[in-house]
């Protein structure tokens, strides 16, 4: 399997042979990792991190990643380069193209991570834009592997924006690797049909089914993942708190639906998730809404705190994740398949 030079902008873009080999490879790197084998094997090359939005996992994995292999790495968050305000994304395509061998960004429009893509010359990762968060659902899909053994024909459960950047990505995994996706939302939440159909187009192939339902006891019920997410993201302005709170609430992952999925299912979040007050915008909401909506009282929103913390919760097994799965795709795309 030969990804070198390839860009990793959306799953779309990589067959399910393709995507099994970046997590047997994720898999290999977390097992040396384990056993304190070293793996720098891409000495003397540079990677970049262009962050517009803010990022703890994926920043860490992306520099932890790199380091690993042996790479030098260097961050440029939302204000510390010239890109959008005195420069464009395509000449700070061409510009960081010459000088580094990959370049991660993490923006506000896919559009751009594609036109970083055109431009660069060495490959680019997308660390998540509006529409997508590819790198996100490797980590995801290495930890169900690693509880079920499988993906084919697990039954997963989304609930909550199924139009964000998670829901789109999760359906298109889902697609490609044979799962059975049911987004769980609002029907105003559920993503673009033309998306819905070009993922059914790729299920006929796959065997996964992709449904979605208004329900959350019916599309929570028997599965084996229950998914969710923030309910506003990143960039959206702050007067949608009080419609997405009024579409959501509902929606909130506690344990009576977690209850409601099989008796081995496990709870995943992409994070950082509102689960208490214990954050600026959790208590914010809470005091803000929770007297209109008493799910959101105690800063929970998307998920309870018990949910989070039970047994059956992943999410920090799956975040550790993010660094394995994102080191492999440094490395398939960076590495000469001849060495
Ligand atoms: N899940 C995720 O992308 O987290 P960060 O925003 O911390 O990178
Ligand atoms: N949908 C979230 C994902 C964060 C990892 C956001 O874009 O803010």
């Amino acid at each position: 399997m030969n990804l070198q030079h390839r860009n990793f902008i959306t799953l779309l873009d990589f067959t399910t042979k393709e995507i099994e080999y970046l997590l047997e490879l994720s898999a290999t790197l977390k097992q040396e990792k384990y056993d304190g084998i070293e793996h720098k094997v891409l000495p003397n090359k540079n990677v970049v991190l262009l962050f517009q939005k803010d990022s703890t996992r994926t920043r860490c994995a992306f520099e932890v990643g790199a380091l690993d292999l042996g790479m030098g790495v260097t961050y440029l968050g939302p204000n510390g380069s010239q890109m959008n305000k005195k420069e464009s994304v395509k000449d700070t395509a061409r510009v960081l193209g010459r000088m580094y061998d990959g370049i991660e960004f993490r923006g506000y429009k896919q559009e751009h991570v594609e036109l970083l893509g055109e431009h660069a010359g060495v490959p680019v990762w997308n660390g998540l834009t509006d529409q997508y968060h590819p790198t996100q659902i490797l980590a995801d899909f290495l930890t169900i592997q690693e509880h079920f053994g499988r993906l084919q024909g697990i039954k997963f459960a989304y609930v909550g924006d199924s139009r964000n950047n998670m829901g789109n990505s999760l359906m298109i995994g889902s697609a490609k690797m044979g799962l059975h996706f049911t987004g769980v939302a609002p029907k105003e939440l559920w993503p673009e049909q033309a998306l819905i159909d070009q993922c059914l187009e790729i299920a006929k192939d796959t065997g996964a089914t992709i449904t979605f339902t208004e329900d959350k006891m019916e599309g929570t019920k028997d599965v084996d993942v229950i998914y969710t997410d923030v309910w506003v993201s990143m960039g959206e302005p702050k007067e949608v708190w009080n419609e997405r709170i009024a579409q959501l609430s509902p929606y909130q992952v506690d344990m009576s639906t977690l209850k409601n999925a099989s008796d081995k299912a496990i709870f995943m979040h992409c994070l950082p998730a509102f689960h208490g007050k214990d954050t600026d915008v959790g208590a914010q909401i809470a005091s803000d809404f929770g007297d209109v909506y008493p799910t959101v009282k105690n800063g929970e929103m998307e998920v309870t705190d018990e949910v989070i913390e039970s047994p059956q919760s992943v999410v920090f097994q799956e975040a550790e994740n993010r660094m394995h799965t994102i080191k492999a795709v440094m490395l398939a795309t960076l590495r000469d398949h001849h060495e």
